[in-house]
Formats: structure tokens, sequence, C-alpha cells
């Protein structure tokens, strides 16, 4: 069964049952900008798991769009991918345990509706309890009446207990594992259940978190509201046993790019095919959604990506100027389930990047074979630092990470290099004060917009606890009289303690009435827009979000410009602080 058919009967059966499908939402969050991709497909749910009513219901399912660069050294050697679809159905305050765990063993074994997987190949493992949560016998009652008991496992919460972070929704959950082996491993003890999985003589297919927990700055600290499901299955690995393969690149998925691969190369290295395979895959993914190859954060990863693969490419003799050809193929083979990545600019840049990259290359590798230092490696030839540190490995040598570092911070007081923390970082901090910069994000738009015209556009944005950061299209430096005015029109409207108000409405209205939506998002047909508005209902601001806002801009107090500056070409960025 290929990944077509086994997404789109996973979207059936839920939708059969009650669920609304929702589109995958863009790689990069709309409004969380305290990740850079989404990497579950429960990310762009989040402000729902935590009780906002959603437009389109209780129940909902979807394929969602995932990129995890966390280990990207790992890619290649088995399951592990840096973009990969998840399959995933949610119960928001409405079905629970029960229902969650007779879907997924129906869909896992079902013939007619689902992917008639063998039952008896199934293992389960639960949630053993520690002082956060009971052991979790109700779930092991529910899939008693499945599977035998015997292939049910307890295990403790570094393995049975899903968050996404340090903050947010988390809970106890259920995980389904497939054995494939040929021989077939029978019944096991715990032990031995444990021994196979490191072996990874069984592999997970399915996850169903049961969302009834909060969790603040890392602790557990009571329950939510409404008990939630959170389902996950890694599309790409139901598709591994669906089509018997016992590695993801096998599957059809990847046919076409590695063929196209096999074709090009001229020397046989597995893993650098399979390196170079999932890097072109995924920057295809991240252009389509609007990501460019920059130095900085999203644009980092994409550039990492993209310059990794250029050096692999290189080692499987595959002719220079050649990773564009390989892109179509992923555009082939996703172009019906993912209009995006149609684009034809993705092609234009996948092509510049290589060009800018092997401007540098053949130098920057003699200046490496030299012993030059990293951070010129990284300044002067563009290598990305972990690209030296993993050629620094191969080699043998040590990088001095340290001078790096702090030669870099002089340089360019880049206080959030790429790709380390804001991994990390997990889901956007609800907290009172990023809520409040929240909301004077939308003010700032709203003024820019007024001072400097109405095709300002935001390009991004990011908000910690201490300020906000807003880059915006626009060619040229502000004069100090706009800054000014741009303070005083925010902090005249949070003087005016405007209501702001948010409205569930469809997308076309949203549209039509001109509400600020994210460049290369995609929204399901009702949207939720946030109004910021006078008592008469004069309008200050109305842009498509998610939220949390505060009620009336009255509660954020004084909004100040810290700075402003060139972000890129054409793109200016502000950094604003309110106290
Ligand atoms: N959020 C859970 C996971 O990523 C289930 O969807 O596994």
């Amino acid at each position: 069964m290929q990944i077509d058919e086994i997404r789109k009967r996973f979207l059936d059966f839920f939708e059969k049952r009650g669920h609304a499908v929702i589109p995958s939402a863009p790689l990069v969050p709309i409004n969380d900008p305290s990740v850079l991709f989404n990497t579950a497909g429960m990310q762009p749910l989040v402000p729902f798991l935590l009780g906002e009513p959603h437009p389109l219901g209780k129940r909902l399912a979807s394929s969602q769009k995932c990129v995890r660069t966390g280990d990207i050294e790992e890619v290649g050697n088995n399951k592990n991918l840096t973009f990969f679809e998840m399959l995933g159905n949610w119960s928001l305050g409405d079905y629970f345990k029960e229902e969650a765990i007779m879907w997924s063993y129906e869909f896992l074994t079902s013939k007619e509706e689902g992917l008639g997987l063998d039952p008896s190949r199934l293992y389960i493992t639960v949630f053993e309890g520690d002082e956060d949560a009971p052991r979790d016998m109700e779930a092991v009652e529910i899939w008693k009446k499945y599977i035998s008991e015997d292939r049910i496992y307890f295990l403790p919460k570094k393995n049975n207990w899903w968050s996404p972070g340090d903050n947010g929704p988390c809970g106890p959950d259920t995980e389904m594992f497939y054995d494939v082996t040929e021989e077939g491993l029978g019944d096991m003890t715990h032990d031995e259940y444990v021994k196979a999985d490191d072996e990874g003589k069984v592999v997970e297919i399915w996850n169903d978190v049961f969302m009834e927990y909060e969790k603040k700055d890392g602790k557990v600290i009571g329950k939510l509201k409404a008990k939630n499901v959170d389902t996950g299955s890694g599309l790409e690995r139901v598709a591994m046993l669906m089509q018997g393969k016992n590695n993801v690149y096998e599957t059809d998925a990847f046919s076409g790019i590695i063929s196209k691969i096999n074709e090009l190369k001229s020397k046989s290295d597995k893993k650098a095919e399979r390196i170079v395979a999932d890097h072109i895959r995924t920057s295809v993914f991240l252009l389509g959604d609007g990501v460019l190859p920059s130095n900085t954060e999203r644009g980092y990863i994409l550039r990492r990506l993209l310059r990794r693969a250029v050096r692999f490419a290189d080692n499987l003799g595959i002719p220079s100027s050649s990773l564009y050809i390989l892109a179509k193929e992923v555009q082939t083979k996703y172009q019906n389930a993912y209009k995006e990545v149609q684009n034809e600019n993705i092609l234009e840049e996948i092509k510049k990047e290589e060009a800018k990259f092997r401007e540098t290359l053949e130098k920057g590798m003699k200046e490496f074979e030299k012993g030059t230092d990293a951070f010129t490696l990284f300044t002067t030839y563009g290598f990305p630092i972990e690209l030296t540190q993993e050629m620094a490995k191969e080699k043998g040598v040590d990088i001095d990470m340290k001078d790096f570092e702090s030669k870099l911070k002089e340089h360019q007081d880049l206080s959030r290099s790429a790709s380390a923390g804001m991994f990390k970082g997990g889901l956007a901090n609800h907290n009172e004060k990023t809520i409040r910069l929240h909301t004077a994000h939308h003010l700032l738009l709203a003024a820019l917009q007024q001072v400097l015209g109405s095709e300002v556009k935001q390009k991004g944005s990011n908000i910690t606890e201490e300020r906000l950061r807003m880059d915006f299209s626009f060619d040229r430096k502000l004069t100090d009289e706009e800054k000014q005015q741009v303070e005083d029109i925010v902090n005249e409207a949070i003087e005016k303690d405007y209501s702001v108000v948010r409205r569930e409405m469809p997308k076309e209205e949203a549209e039509k009435i001109g509400a600020e939506m994210e460049f290369g998002a995609k929204y399901p047909d009702t949207v939720s827009v946030y109004f910021i508005e006078d008592k008469d209902g004069n309008v200050v601001s109305k842009e498509f979000c998610g939220g949390p806002h505060v009620t009336h801009t009255g509660e954020i107090g004084k909004f100040k410009i810290k700075k402003e500056e060139a972000s890129s070409s054409g793109v200016r960025r502000i950094k604003a602080v309110i106290d």
C-alpha cells in the first residue's frame, strides 16, 4: 500500500467516525514563535488542547507535515528522517481512552478500512505510573479486549509520557509496536520486549496520548479543563511496514528520488544516498512553505540541509548542479498531496544555493585540510559549523567550539544561533508577559502599515519573555521620526484600552476583509481572526491568529522600540519591549 493510499485510508477512517479532516498546517508555525518548525501533528493544535474551542469541532484528524532536525546526524542510518508526515486524530474534550484505543486497533488491523496488519505481531506499552499520574490500568483494561495481556508492558515516563516541551498540554500515552522480524517474536517477557525494542525488532507505529495534564517550566502542575486525545503515527514508518521493507528509504515515499540518485551517481555509498534524498526532500518542503536559505534560524537549517546535501552528493560523484533534478522527483511525488511543493521557485532556490556554496566549497575544503579555524570557514566559505564539526570528526580532529562561539558572538551578537536553543524550547510560552507582547506585536504591524504604507507585510516573528521581534518587508532604514510615530501609535492604542476580540469566520470572508495572514500558510476553511477595535467597532488591527491575547490593550503596558535594523535584503527587523 502506497503512502497516498495510507494517508487517504487514515483520513477517511476518522472522517467516517465524526472527525473533521483539517489540512496540514505549514511547517513554519503560525503564531508560535518559540519553535522553528512543527515537529508533531499536535503542535498547531496546542491552543485548542489548552481549551480554546476549535472552529471545526471536537474531533479532528490530519496528516501534518513535520520537520525534526535534532538528530540530523542519524539520518541515513535507519528510520530517521528530517521531514515526515504524522497522521493523527484528536479529541478535544470529547471521546477519551475507550474510543481512542478501539479506533487505533481497528485502523491497524481492519483489512477493509485500515491497514490490515497482523494482530499477532502487535505489542502495547502503557504508562507505569508515578507521582504525577497513576499507573494506566484503564488503558490496560481497554487493550485487553483486543490484545492478550501478555503483550502489554508497563514503562516509565521516559517512554510513555508525551509532552511537546516544558510548557503546555501533556499526559501518559499508550504506544503500539509491530514485530518486523521474519520469524515472529511471539510472547515475550517484559525484559525480552525491552531488548527487542532496543534491537529494532519491533517498530513503534502509533502513539495515543491521553492529554489531561498541563506542564509549566518542566513540571506537571495539574489537570487541564478537558480530557483530550492526541494521537500520532508516522506515515513513512507505516509505509515501511505495509511495503515489507526494513527502512523508510525503500518505501514509495523515496523511490523516485533514490532511483534518480542511482542514475546520476558514479560511486556507491548507501548512507550518502539516503542523506541526499532526505535533505533534498525536506528542503523542497521547507521552500514550499516559504523558508529561504539564510544564516539565521529557519533559513539556516535549510542552508545546512542543502549544503550537507551538496557535500554528500559529491561523495557519490553526482555531477554538480544536479540537486534541483533530484528536487523535481520530490515535487512529482507530492504534487497531489501538497500543492505548495509545485512552486517553481523551489528549484531556482536550490540551484542558487548549490551554486553559491560551490563558489567557495573547493577553496574552503582546502582551507579545512590546512587546519583553518571553524569561524573563518563559517564566515568566509559559508561552511555551517555543524558541517565543519562533522568533517572534523571524520578526520578525528577536534574543533575548538569555545573559540568559535566567542568569535561568533563578537561578530554578530547572534544570541540565538540557529539550530541550537530553539529546539529545546518547546512550545509557545503562554505566560502573561508573552501574551502581552503578542498583542503588542499585532499593534506594531498595524502601526507600521499606517506610517510606512499598507504594503508592509510581516515576514517573521519571534517573541520571548523579554521582547518581541518582527521582520517586515520594507527596503530602507526607518527615520527617527518614523520610529517615534510608530511607537506613539502603539502607545496610543494601549492608552485607549481597545478591546481584543476573537472571531471565527470562513476563510474567504477573512481574506475579503483583508485580515493579515502569514505568507505561505495554509488555513482551514474556518479561521480565527483577532480584531483590535474601539467601542464603536472601528478596527485598528485584524490578523489571522490562534492567540492567545490579552482582552484589552490597556493590559499591555508601555511599548518601546529598542532597535531597528536590516534583516535581509528588503526586510527590516524591529525589536521592542514592554514594561
Ligand atoms: N504528540 C504525540 C507524538 O508526537 C502523538 O501525536 O507522538
